[in-house]
């Protein structure tokens, strides 16, 4: 049985940072980061709600992290062929590293090669690009066309950049890194489809909002 290397973190510098994970350049593909789950012990970071959280729900980010994955073997299933332009980030799969288990993720980049600005980020530096909105409206028509369920669909988790294809940056594209799969305790969005577009959209007018957008229901399109 050949044996996977260790790929060693410690010493790099992430590239992001949440209050789960903990985000660095693949230093075996610049394509890629690897993703790794914060211990628990450093939930701290997020403030004493979050700590205290964290410590009497350890079980519950596991089980917030297992619907992402699962959430996104469901969509690429849908296409086995692997060709679906899916509006949440590729996974590659596990890779084993020196600080624990990570998640193996296309790396959505700027035009310098710079981790890309979230909305977020754009919404609150005012920086919103008329080809900023033509991707975020193309990224809630796929959200909607492939039925996408995202308990956590806010600004910080939607990056807009260029995802490598085989080496050359592609087209600029609003991409959801984070909160993907429904995490509801009833999960009616799961059962309904409807239910779940009413969820997208009330998700759409709140993203527009945040930078002095409106989204149209009518038309599909952030305006
Ligand atoms: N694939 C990616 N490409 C570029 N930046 C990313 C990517 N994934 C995450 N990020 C950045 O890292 C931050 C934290 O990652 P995220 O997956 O949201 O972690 P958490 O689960 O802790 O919220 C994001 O807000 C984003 O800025
Ligand atoms: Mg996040």
């Amino acid at each position: 049985m050949s044996h996977q290397p260790v790929i060693r973190l410690t010493g790099l510098v992430p590239v992001a940072r949440g209050y789960e994970r903990v985000v660095y350049v693949d230093p075996t593909d610049p394509d890629r980061v690897i993703k790794v789950l914060v211990p628990d012990a450093d939930q701290g970071k997020g403030g004493r709600m979050r700590r205290a959280f964290a410590r009497t729900f350890a079980g519950y980010r596991t089980y917030l992290i297992r619907k992402e994955y699962l959430e996104y073997l469901r969509l690429a299933l849908c296409d086995p062929s692997g060709q679906a332009h899916l509006p949440i980030t590729h996974m590659f799969g596990f890779v084993q590293t020196d600080i624990g288990l990570g998640c193996s993720s296309q790396f959505v980049r700027d035009p310098s090669g710079a981790p890309a600005p979230t909305w977020a980020s754009l919404c609150k530096g005012n920086d919103i690009a008329h080809d900023h909105r033509a991707a975020m409206t193309d990224f809630a028509r796929r959200m909607l066309d492939m039925n996408v369920r995202a308990s956590d669909l806010r600004a910080r988790n939607i990056v807009l950049g260029h995802r490598g294809l085989q080496g050359e940056p592609g087209p600029l594209e609003a991409v959801l890194v984070d909160g993907f799969g429904d995490t509801h305790v009833i999960p009616i969005r799961s059962w309904s489809r409807w239910a779940n577009t009413q969820a997208l959209h009330r998700r759409f007018v709140r993203l527009a909002k945040g930078g002095g957008l409106t989204w149209s229901r009518s038309d599909r399109t952030f305006i």
